[in-house]
């Protein structure tokens, strides 16, 4: 593998940005996020329209293995990352002055 991105949560609204410019530039990738089928699903496109190698890991990083099973995933398979993009995640949307009183912001 060549200029390999581990990115979480891949197939999300920023991740689906980092995938595509990844795959622009020729680099290859290693997607994580919780859906096997979404995982799958996007590995194939990026596979076609980049001509990169792809692979996945799905795996919900709530979790507190989560992190030791994809480093040993990545092992087992001799995937060696030299980026990472970990941009799995959420966040509330709204007014932050109207919906956030200070307890949520400083409990
Ligand atoms: N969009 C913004 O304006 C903004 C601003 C500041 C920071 N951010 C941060 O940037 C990141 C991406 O934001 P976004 O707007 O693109 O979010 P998004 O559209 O909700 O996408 C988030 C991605 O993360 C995955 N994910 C969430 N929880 C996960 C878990 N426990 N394990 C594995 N994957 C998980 C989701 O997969 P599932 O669909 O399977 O849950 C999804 O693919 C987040 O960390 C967010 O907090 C975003």
């Amino acid at each position: 593998m060549k200029n390999t991105a581990l990115i979480t949560g891949s197939y999300g609204g920023l991740g689906t940005c980092f995938v595509q410019t990844h795959g622009k530039q020729g680099g290859d990738m290693i997607l994580v996020g919780r859906s096997e089928k979404k995982l799958a699903a996007q590995a194939e496109e990026v596979r076609a329209k980049y001509r990169v190698e792809v692979h996945t890991i799905a795996e919900d990083l709530s979790q507190p293995e989560a992190a030791q099973t994809i480093y040993d995933t990545c092992r087992e398979n001799g995937w060696l990352p030299d980026i990472l993009i970990n941009n799995a995640g959420f966040g509330g949307q709204g007014d932050f002055a109207r919906e956030r009183t200070m307890e949520q912001i400083s409990p």
